[in-house]
Protein backbone atom coordinates (compact mmCIF):
# COMPACT_ATOMS: atom_id res chain seq x y z
CA UNK A 1 0.00 0.00 0.00
CA UNK A 2 1.34 3.43 -0.46
CA UNK A 3 1.19 5.88 2.02
CA UNK A 4 -1.21 8.85 0.27
CA UNK A 5 -3.07 11.28 1.97
CA UNK A 6 -6.68 11.47 2.18
CA UNK A 7 -8.89 14.75 1.76
CA UNK A 8 -9.23 14.87 5.67
CA UNK A 9 -5.57 15.05 6.10
CA UNK A 10 -5.11 17.61 4.09
CA UNK A 11 -7.85 19.51 5.43
CA UNK A 12 -5.67 19.56 8.21
CA UNK A 13 -2.54 20.59 7.62
CA UNK A 14 -0.55 23.33 9.00
CA UNK A 15 1.10 26.37 6.31
CA UNK A 16 4.13 24.93 7.41
CA UNK A 17 2.87 21.33 5.95
CA UNK A 18 1.50 23.07 3.01
CA UNK A 19 4.58 24.95 2.38
CA UNK A 20 7.10 22.15 2.32
CA UNK A 21 5.22 19.64 -0.21
CA UNK A 22 4.60 23.04 -2.19
CA UNK A 23 8.83 23.07 -2.35
CA UNK A 24 9.34 19.14 -2.76
CA UNK A 25 6.32 18.45 -4.67
CA UNK A 26 5.11 21.74 -6.58
CA UNK A 27 7.13 24.48 -7.66
CA UNK A 28 10.10 25.24 -4.71
CA UNK A 29 10.77 28.62 -6.71
CA UNK A 30 7.95 30.20 -6.33
CA UNK A 31 6.91 29.20 -2.61
CA UNK A 32 10.04 30.78 -1.81
CA UNK A 33 9.20 34.29 -3.93
CA UNK A 34 5.78 33.92 -1.63
CA UNK A 35 7.42 33.17 1.77
CA UNK A 36 9.92 35.95 1.10
CA UNK A 37 6.83 38.42 0.05
CA UNK A 38 5.02 37.14 3.39
CA UNK A 39 2.08 36.13 1.17
CA UNK A 40 2.51 32.50 2.34
CA UNK A 41 -0.73 32.63 4.57
CA UNK A 42 -3.32 29.62 4.70
CA UNK A 43 -6.52 31.09 3.71
CA UNK A 44 -9.29 28.72 4.80
CA UNK A 45 -12.26 30.63 3.98
CA UNK A 46 -13.51 32.92 1.64
CA UNK A 47 -16.73 34.50 0.61
CA UNK A 48 -17.84 37.50 -1.98
CA UNK A 49 -14.89 40.29 -1.37
CA UNK A 50 -13.30 38.87 1.85
CA UNK A 51 -11.19 36.20 2.64
CA UNK A 52 -10.04 34.63 5.73
CA UNK A 53 -6.45 33.21 7.05
CA UNK A 54 -6.39 30.48 9.54
CA UNK A 55 -6.05 33.11 12.48
CA UNK A 56 -8.96 34.40 11.57
CA UNK A 57 -7.96 37.51 10.04
CA UNK A 58 -10.20 39.30 7.37
CA UNK A 59 -8.67 40.43 3.95
CA UNK A 60 -10.16 42.27 0.91
CA UNK A 61 -9.85 40.89 -2.02
CA UNK A 62 -9.29 43.58 -4.53
CA UNK A 63 -7.37 41.40 -7.31
CA UNK A 64 -10.33 38.90 -7.65
CA UNK A 65 -8.49 35.86 -9.28
CA UNK A 66 -7.07 38.06 -12.35
CA UNK A 67 -10.46 38.45 -13.61
CA UNK A 68 -12.08 35.22 -12.42
CA UNK A 69 -14.36 36.44 -9.43
CA UNK A 70 -16.46 38.87 -11.05
CA UNK A 71 -18.92 37.53 -8.84
CA UNK A 72 -16.69 37.24 -5.61
CA UNK A 73 -15.38 33.96 -3.82
CA UNK A 74 -17.45 31.20 -3.67
CA UNK A 75 -21.24 32.58 -5.09
CA UNK A 76 -23.94 31.06 -4.02
CA UNK A 77 -26.03 30.97 -7.06
CA UNK A 78 -23.41 29.07 -8.49
CA UNK A 79 -21.96 26.59 -6.39
CA UNK A 80 -26.23 26.20 -5.53
CA UNK A 81 -26.60 25.14 -9.11
CA UNK A 82 -23.62 23.21 -8.84
CA UNK A 83 -24.94 21.12 -6.38
CA UNK A 84 -28.56 20.59 -7.84
CA UNK A 85 -26.99 19.02 -10.99
CA UNK A 86 -24.92 16.95 -8.79
CA UNK A 87 -27.53 15.52 -6.56
CA UNK A 88 -29.60 14.91 -10.50
CA UNK A 89 -26.57 12.60 -10.74
CA UNK A 90 -26.31 13.84 -14.88
CA UNK A 91 -23.52 12.47 -16.08
CA UNK A 92 -20.74 14.87 -16.07
CA UNK A 93 -18.67 13.61 -18.81
CA UNK A 94 -20.04 11.84 -21.65
CA UNK A 95 -18.41 12.56 -25.07
CA UNK A 96 -20.91 10.36 -27.34
CA UNK A 97 -23.46 12.49 -26.61
CA UNK A 98 -24.73 16.21 -27.15
CA UNK A 99 -24.46 17.82 -23.17
CA UNK A 100 -27.54 20.31 -22.30
CA UNK A 101 -25.91 22.14 -20.55
CA UNK A 102 -23.29 22.73 -22.90
CA UNK A 103 -26.06 23.73 -25.67
CA UNK A 104 -27.57 26.16 -22.97
CA UNK A 105 -24.37 27.51 -21.67
CA UNK A 106 -23.79 28.16 -26.15
CA UNK A 107 -27.17 29.78 -26.79
CA UNK A 108 -26.87 31.91 -23.52
CA UNK A 109 -23.55 33.27 -24.91
CA UNK A 110 -25.37 33.63 -28.07
CA UNK A 111 -27.72 36.27 -26.58
CA UNK A 112 -25.15 38.40 -24.73
CA UNK A 113 -22.46 38.70 -27.31
CA UNK A 114 -22.47 41.17 -29.74
CA UNK A 115 -23.74 40.69 -32.99
CA UNK A 116 -24.19 37.18 -35.01
CA UNK A 117 -21.67 35.46 -32.59
CA UNK A 118 -23.70 32.71 -32.35
CA UNK A 119 -21.32 29.02 -32.67
CA UNK A 120 -19.40 28.03 -29.34
CA UNK A 121 -16.24 26.31 -28.62
CA UNK A 122 -15.82 24.93 -24.86
CA UNK A 123 -12.52 24.24 -23.54
CA UNK A 124 -10.94 24.50 -20.09
CA UNK A 125 -8.87 27.99 -19.95
CA UNK A 126 -8.16 31.22 -21.72
CA UNK A 127 -5.07 30.28 -23.29
CA UNK A 128 -7.11 27.52 -24.94
CA UNK A 129 -9.49 29.52 -25.75
CA UNK A 130 -6.75 31.30 -28.01
CA UNK A 131 -5.63 28.19 -29.33
CA UNK A 132 -9.10 27.46 -30.62
CA UNK A 133 -9.29 30.87 -32.19
CA UNK A 134 -6.48 30.47 -34.06
CA UNK A 135 -6.62 27.30 -34.93
CA UNK A 136 -9.78 28.38 -36.39
CA UNK A 137 -8.92 31.33 -38.39
CA UNK A 138 -6.19 29.58 -39.91
CA UNK A 139 -8.27 26.81 -41.28
CA UNK A 140 -11.34 28.95 -41.86
CA UNK A 141 -8.97 31.65 -44.02
CA UNK A 142 -7.03 28.98 -45.69
CA UNK A 143 -3.76 31.79 -44.29
CA UNK A 144 -1.18 30.56 -41.54
CA UNK A 145 0.18 34.45 -40.12
CA UNK A 146 -1.26 36.30 -36.65
CA UNK A 147 -0.49 40.16 -36.04
CA UNK A 148 -0.94 40.44 -32.40
CA UNK A 149 0.49 43.63 -30.15
CA UNK A 150 3.41 44.78 -28.22
CA UNK A 151 2.92 43.69 -24.60
CA UNK A 152 0.17 41.83 -24.92
CA UNK A 153 -1.00 38.62 -22.92
CA UNK A 154 -2.76 35.44 -24.21
CA UNK A 155 -1.66 33.07 -22.63
CA UNK A 156 1.34 30.91 -21.78
CA UNK A 157 0.53 27.61 -24.20
CA UNK A 158 2.80 27.42 -27.71
CA UNK A 159 0.06 28.98 -30.07
CA UNK A 160 -1.30 31.80 -27.33
CA UNK A 161 2.38 32.56 -26.71
CA UNK A 162 3.36 32.98 -29.77
CA UNK A 163 1.14 35.92 -29.89
CA UNK A 164 2.11 37.01 -26.40
CA UNK A 165 4.18 40.51 -26.72
CA UNK A 166 6.65 40.00 -24.18
CA UNK A 167 10.01 38.95 -24.69
CA UNK A 168 10.33 37.68 -21.37
CA UNK A 169 7.77 35.17 -21.84
CA UNK A 170 8.83 33.82 -25.11
CA UNK A 171 12.98 34.46 -25.72
CA UNK A 172 13.26 30.98 -23.23
CA UNK A 173 11.00 28.91 -25.34
CA UNK A 174 11.88 29.59 -28.97
CA UNK A 175 11.51 28.77 -31.64
CA UNK A 176 7.98 29.60 -31.52
CA UNK A 177 5.28 29.33 -34.28
CA UNK A 178 6.60 30.79 -36.94
CA UNK A 179 5.07 34.05 -39.05
CA UNK A 180 3.58 35.80 -36.82
CA UNK A 181 4.14 39.44 -36.12
CA UNK A 182 4.04 42.10 -33.61
CA UNK A 183 2.39 45.61 -33.99
CA UNK A 184 1.93 48.80 -31.56
CA UNK A 185 -1.46 48.28 -29.37
CA UNK A 186 -3.55 51.24 -30.30
CA UNK A 187 -1.79 52.62 -33.24
CA UNK A 188 -3.85 52.33 -36.44
CA UNK A 189 -1.44 53.52 -38.73
CA UNK A 190 1.20 51.02 -38.30
CA UNK A 191 -2.18 48.31 -38.23
CA UNK A 192 -2.86 49.44 -41.48
CA UNK A 193 1.01 49.11 -42.98
CA UNK A 194 0.84 45.51 -41.46
CA UNK A 195 -2.55 44.45 -42.58
CA UNK A 196 -1.41 45.60 -46.26
CA UNK A 197 1.56 43.75 -46.87
CA UNK A 198 0.65 40.81 -44.49
CA UNK A 199 -0.95 37.96 -45.71
CA UNK A 200 -2.31 37.68 -41.96
CA UNK A 201 -5.28 35.12 -41.26
CA UNK A 202 -6.20 37.05 -37.57
CA UNK A 203 -5.37 40.07 -36.10
CA UNK A 204 -5.86 39.03 -32.04
CA UNK A 205 -5.95 41.82 -29.50
CA UNK A 206 -7.74 42.64 -26.10
CA UNK A 207 -9.81 45.59 -25.54
CA UNK A 208 -8.05 46.80 -22.73
CA UNK A 209 -4.43 45.19 -22.14
CA UNK A 210 -4.62 43.20 -18.64
CA UNK A 211 -1.14 41.92 -18.05
CA UNK A 212 0.75 44.60 -20.17
CA UNK A 213 -0.22 47.18 -17.51
CA UNK A 214 -3.91 47.98 -18.18
CA UNK A 215 -3.27 49.57 -21.03
CA UNK A 216 -6.39 51.79 -22.61
CA UNK A 217 -6.92 52.52 -26.51
CA UNK A 218 -7.39 55.83 -28.07
CA UNK A 219 -11.13 56.16 -28.72
CA UNK A 220 -12.53 54.78 -31.45
CA UNK A 221 -9.23 52.42 -31.73
CA UNK A 222 -11.59 49.89 -32.33
CA UNK A 223 -13.45 51.05 -35.06
CA UNK A 224 -10.84 51.61 -37.12
CA UNK A 225 -9.43 47.70 -36.17
CA UNK A 226 -13.05 46.35 -37.58
CA UNK A 227 -12.72 48.74 -40.44
CA UNK A 228 -9.09 47.69 -41.80
CA UNK A 229 -10.27 44.07 -40.99
CA UNK A 230 -13.08 44.63 -43.35
CA UNK A 231 -10.58 45.96 -45.87
CA UNK A 232 -7.83 43.30 -45.67
CA UNK A 233 -10.01 40.51 -45.58
CA UNK A 234 -8.56 39.22 -42.00
CA UNK A 235 -9.81 38.05 -39.41
CA UNK A 236 -10.44 40.51 -36.26
CA UNK A 237 -10.17 38.05 -32.38
CA UNK A 238 -10.79 40.01 -29.15
CA UNK A 239 -9.46 38.80 -26.51
CA UNK A 240 -12.21 39.34 -23.52
CA UNK A 241 -10.90 36.32 -21.30
CA UNK A 242 -10.14 39.26 -18.66
CA UNK A 243 -12.88 42.48 -19.59
CA UNK A 244 -15.58 40.36 -20.23
CA UNK A 245 -18.21 39.35 -18.27
CA UNK A 246 -19.38 42.93 -16.85
CA UNK A 247 -15.39 43.86 -15.72
CA UNK A 248 -15.52 46.81 -17.77
CA UNK A 249 -18.95 48.08 -16.67
CA UNK A 250 -20.64 46.19 -19.69
CA UNK A 251 -21.09 42.82 -20.64
CA UNK A 252 -18.54 42.91 -22.99
CA UNK A 253 -15.89 45.41 -23.73
CA UNK A 254 -16.89 45.21 -27.50
CA UNK A 255 -20.21 47.38 -26.42
CA UNK A 256 -18.04 50.54 -25.67
CA UNK A 257 -17.07 50.60 -28.92
CA UNK A 258 -19.93 48.92 -30.85
CA UNK A 259 -18.23 46.60 -32.76
CA UNK A 260 -18.75 42.92 -33.68
CA UNK A 261 -15.22 41.00 -33.70
CA UNK A 262 -14.90 37.46 -35.56
CA UNK A 263 -13.78 36.08 -32.64
CA UNK A 264 -14.65 36.49 -29.30
CA UNK A 265 -12.27 34.74 -26.59
CA UNK A 266 -13.91 34.31 -23.27
CA UNK A 267 -12.41 32.45 -19.90
CA UNK A 268 -11.87 33.71 -16.18
CA UNK A 269 -15.61 34.44 -14.92
CA UNK A 270 -17.38 32.57 -17.51
CA UNK A 271 -17.09 29.55 -14.78
CA UNK A 272 -18.17 32.43 -11.74
CA UNK A 273 -14.79 31.32 -10.14
CA UNK A 274 -16.04 27.77 -9.08
CA UNK A 275 -15.32 25.89 -12.00
CA UNK A 276 -12.13 25.71 -14.59
CA UNK A 277 -13.86 26.41 -18.42
CA UNK A 278 -12.92 28.97 -21.49
CA UNK A 279 -14.95 29.39 -24.89
CA UNK A 280 -14.67 30.94 -28.28
CA UNK A 281 -18.03 32.40 -29.79
CA UNK A 282 -17.16 32.90 -33.75
CA UNK A 283 -19.98 33.29 -36.95
CA UNK A 284 -22.05 30.50 -38.26
CA UNK A 285 -20.14 31.36 -41.23
CA UNK A 286 -16.92 30.87 -39.88
CA UNK A 287 -17.80 27.76 -37.83
CA UNK A 288 -19.28 26.36 -41.32
CA UNK A 289 -16.09 27.00 -43.45
CA UNK A 290 -13.69 25.85 -40.68
CA UNK A 291 -15.78 23.02 -39.15
CA UNK A 292 -19.05 22.07 -41.50
CA UNK A 293 -19.82 18.56 -42.13
CA UNK A 294 -19.06 15.45 -40.79
CA UNK A 295 -15.39 14.85 -41.91
CA UNK A 296 -14.01 18.50 -40.18
CA UNK A 297 -16.84 18.83 -37.20
CA UNK A 298 -13.96 16.68 -34.94
CA UNK A 299 -10.89 18.26 -35.72
CA UNK A 300 -10.52 20.99 -33.35
CA UNK A 301 -12.23 18.92 -29.73
CA UNK A 302 -11.34 19.15 -26.22
CA UNK A 303 -11.78 15.99 -23.51
CA UNK A 304 -13.43 17.66 -20.69
CA UNK A 305 -14.73 20.82 -22.76
CA UNK A 306 -17.99 21.59 -22.34
CA UNK A 307 -18.80 19.06 -19.29
CA UNK A 308 -21.65 19.23 -17.20
CA UNK A 309 -20.18 20.82 -14.30
CA UNK A 310 -18.14 23.60 -15.84
CA UNK A 311 -21.19 24.59 -17.99
CA UNK A 312 -23.37 24.33 -15.42
CA UNK A 313 -21.73 26.96 -13.65
CA UNK A 314 -21.16 29.29 -16.83
CA UNK A 315 -24.88 29.02 -17.31
CA UNK A 316 -25.66 30.18 -13.69
CA UNK A 317 -22.82 32.67 -13.85
CA UNK A 318 -24.59 34.22 -16.59
CA UNK A 319 -27.95 34.22 -15.46
CA UNK A 320 -26.53 36.32 -11.93
CA UNK A 321 -24.72 38.68 -14.18
CA UNK A 322 -28.13 39.85 -15.89
CA UNK A 323 -30.20 39.35 -12.78
CA UNK A 324 -28.18 42.04 -10.97
CA UNK A 325 -27.33 43.86 -13.64
CA UNK A 326 -23.29 43.64 -11.87
CA UNK A 327 -21.65 45.48 -15.67
CA UNK A 328 -23.69 48.17 -14.32
CA UNK A 329 -22.28 47.98 -10.76
CA UNK A 330 -18.53 48.03 -12.34
CA UNK A 331 -19.49 51.14 -14.15
CA UNK A 332 -20.62 52.73 -11.20
CA UNK A 333 -18.08 51.35 -9.02
CA UNK A 334 -15.43 51.77 -10.93
CA UNK A 335 -15.83 55.33 -11.88
CA UNK A 336 -15.74 56.05 -8.04
CA UNK A 337 -12.50 53.82 -7.68
CA UNK A 338 -10.80 55.39 -10.75
CA UNK A 339 -11.56 59.35 -9.32
CA UNK A 340 -10.30 58.24 -5.51
CA UNK A 341 -7.21 57.34 -7.06
CA UNK A 342 -6.81 60.32 -9.66
CA UNK A 343 -7.32 62.78 -6.13
CA UNK A 344 -3.90 60.63 -4.94
CA UNK A 345 -2.21 61.18 -8.66
CA UNK A 346 -1.06 65.11 -8.17
CA UNK A 347 -0.46 64.11 -4.16
CA UNK A 348 1.51 61.68 -3.96
CA UNK A 349 5.23 62.02 -6.18
CA UNK A 350 5.42 58.20 -6.63
CA UNK A 351 2.26 57.76 -8.68
CA UNK A 352 2.60 58.25 -12.41
CA UNK A 353 -0.53 57.61 -13.92
CA UNK A 354 -4.07 56.07 -12.56
CA UNK A 355 -6.38 54.26 -15.73
CA UNK A 356 -8.85 51.70 -16.53
CA UNK A 357 -12.41 51.30 -17.63
CA UNK A 358 -14.92 49.95 -14.95
CA UNK A 359 -13.39 47.59 -12.37
CA UNK A 360 -10.02 46.87 -14.14
CA UNK A 361 -7.66 49.83 -12.93
CA UNK A 362 -4.40 49.96 -12.82
CA UNK A 363 -1.99 52.30 -11.06
CA UNK A 364 1.51 53.13 -12.19
CA UNK A 365 4.42 54.45 -10.31
CA UNK A 366 6.93 56.38 -11.48
CA UNK A 367 10.32 54.64 -12.28
CA UNK A 368 13.01 55.74 -9.84
CA UNK A 369 15.66 57.79 -10.60
CA UNK A 370 18.46 54.72 -10.72
CA UNK A 371 21.87 57.31 -9.35
CA UNK A 372 20.72 57.52 -6.10
CA UNK A 373 19.51 54.01 -5.68
CA UNK A 374 22.40 52.08 -7.09
CA UNK A 375 24.81 54.27 -4.84
CA UNK A 376 22.27 53.00 -1.81
CA UNK A 377 22.33 49.57 -3.14
CA UNK A 378 25.73 48.57 -4.99
CA UNK A 379 23.54 48.51 -8.18
CA UNK A 380 20.86 46.02 -6.88
CA UNK A 381 17.72 47.87 -5.88
CA UNK A 382 17.22 50.23 -8.88
CA UNK A 383 16.79 46.87 -10.72
CA UNK A 384 14.47 45.65 -8.26
CA UNK A 385 12.94 49.20 -7.50
CA UNK A 386 12.55 49.75 -11.15
CA UNK A 387 10.99 46.51 -12.13
CA UNK A 388 9.03 45.77 -8.92
CA UNK A 389 7.64 48.79 -7.02
CA UNK A 390 4.36 47.55 -7.65
CA UNK A 391 5.24 44.13 -5.38
CA UNK A 392 6.32 46.33 -3.00
CA UNK A 393 2.85 48.42 -2.38
CA UNK A 394 0.93 45.64 -2.77
CA UNK A 395 3.40 43.73 -0.18
CA UNK A 396 2.68 46.85 2.33
CA UNK A 397 -1.18 46.61 1.46
CA UNK A 398 -0.80 42.89 2.17
CA UNK A 399 0.80 42.96 5.28
CA UNK A 400 -0.25 46.26 6.93
CA UNK A 401 -4.01 46.72 5.80
CA UNK A 402 -5.21 43.24 4.71
CA UNK A 403 -5.68 44.18 1.31
CA UNK A 404 -4.87 41.62 -1.45
CA UNK A 405 -3.31 43.03 -4.82
CA UNK A 406 -0.69 42.43 -7.79
CA UNK A 407 1.09 43.86 -10.08
CA UNK A 408 0.77 43.24 -14.07
CA UNK A 409 2.50 40.63 -15.45
CA UNK A 410 4.25 42.66 -18.59
CA UNK A 411 4.18 45.37 -16.23
CA UNK A 412 5.24 45.47 -12.61
CA UNK A 413 5.39 49.05 -12.24
CA UNK A 414 1.70 48.66 -12.43
CA UNK A 415 -0.29 47.78 -9.73
CA UNK A 416 -3.93 46.75 -10.93
CA UNK A 417 -7.56 46.71 -9.00
CA UNK A 418 -10.04 44.04 -10.19
CA UNK A 419 -11.73 43.54 -7.47
CA UNK A 420 -15.53 41.33 -7.80
CA UNK A 421 -18.48 43.80 -9.07
CA UNK A 422 -20.30 43.74 -5.52
CA UNK A 423 -17.30 45.43 -4.33
CA UNK A 424 -18.76 48.05 -2.22
CA UNK A 425 -17.74 51.92 -1.64
CA UNK A 426 -16.71 51.37 1.53
CA UNK A 427 -14.21 48.55 0.68
CA UNK A 428 -13.50 51.42 -1.52
CA UNK A 429 -12.87 53.83 0.63
CA UNK A 430 -10.82 51.96 3.03
CA UNK A 431 -8.87 50.84 0.40
CA UNK A 432 -7.82 54.58 -0.74
CA UNK A 433 -6.99 55.17 3.10
CA UNK A 434 -4.68 52.57 3.28
CA UNK A 435 -3.09 53.46 0.39
CA UNK A 436 -2.90 56.82 1.60
CA UNK A 437 -1.28 55.64 4.65
CA UNK A 438 1.36 53.76 3.13
CA UNK A 439 2.46 56.38 0.41
CA UNK A 440 2.67 59.07 3.57
CA UNK A 441 3.74 56.60 6.23
CA UNK A 442 6.74 56.07 3.61
CA UNK A 443 7.77 59.30 3.08
CA UNK A 444 8.09 59.12 -0.35
CA UNK A 445 9.15 55.57 -1.80
CA UNK A 446 12.36 55.90 -1.30
CA UNK A 447 12.44 54.61 2.38
CA UNK A 448 9.89 52.20 1.54
CA UNK A 449 12.15 50.57 -1.67
CA UNK A 450 15.21 50.62 0.66
CA UNK A 451 13.66 48.86 3.65
CA UNK A 452 11.57 45.86 1.42
CA UNK A 453 14.12 45.96 -1.29
CA UNK A 454 17.06 45.10 1.03
CA UNK A 455 15.06 42.46 2.79
CA UNK A 456 12.78 40.97 0.59
CA UNK A 457 13.26 42.21 -2.99
CA UNK A 458 17.14 41.67 -2.73
CA UNK A 459 17.21 37.89 -1.69
CA UNK A 460 14.35 37.12 -4.62
CA UNK A 461 16.20 38.62 -7.57
CA UNK A 462 19.87 37.93 -7.03
CA UNK A 463 20.87 35.71 -9.54
C1 LIG B 1 -6.38 38.62 -21.87
C2 LIG B 1 -5.95 37.25 -21.44
N1 LIG B 1 -5.87 36.27 -22.35
C3 LIG B 1 -5.50 35.03 -22.01
C4 LIG B 1 -5.16 34.70 -20.72
C5 LIG B 1 -4.75 33.30 -20.37
O1 LIG B 1 -5.72 32.67 -19.61
P1 LIG B 1 -5.36 31.33 -18.79
O2 LIG B 1 -4.42 31.73 -17.70
O3 LIG B 1 -6.68 30.84 -18.27
O4 LIG B 1 -4.75 30.38 -19.75
C6 LIG B 1 -5.19 35.70 -19.74
C7 LIG B 1 -4.78 35.41 -18.36
O5 LIG B 1 -4.43 36.24 -17.57
C8 LIG B 1 -5.58 37.01 -20.11
O6 LIG B 1 -5.63 38.00 -19.22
Amino acid sequence: MKDLMSVDQALELTKNDVSRLYKEHVNPGFATMLSLLNFDRKFVRAKGTKVWDEDGNEYIDFLGGYGSLNLGHNPTAVIEAVKRVMDQGLPNILQASMNTMAAVAAYNLSKLTPGNLSHTFFCNSGTEAVEGAIKTARIASGKERILYCQNSFHGKTMGSLSVTGRDKYQHPFEPLIPGNERVKYGDLEELEEKLKNGGFAAFIIEPIQGEGGINVPPEHYFQGVRELCDKYNVYFILDEIQTGFGRTGKMFAAEHDNIVPDFLCMAKSLGGGVMPIGAFSTTAEIWERAYGGIDKALLHTSTFGGNTLATTAAVATMNELVEKDLPANAAEKGEYLLARLQELVGKYEIIKEVRGRGLLIGLEFKELERGLLDKLSGGMLSKAAKEYLGAMVAGALMNDHKIITAYTLNNPNVIRFEPALIITKEEIDYLIDSLEEIFSKNKGIFSMAVKSAKTVIGSIFRK
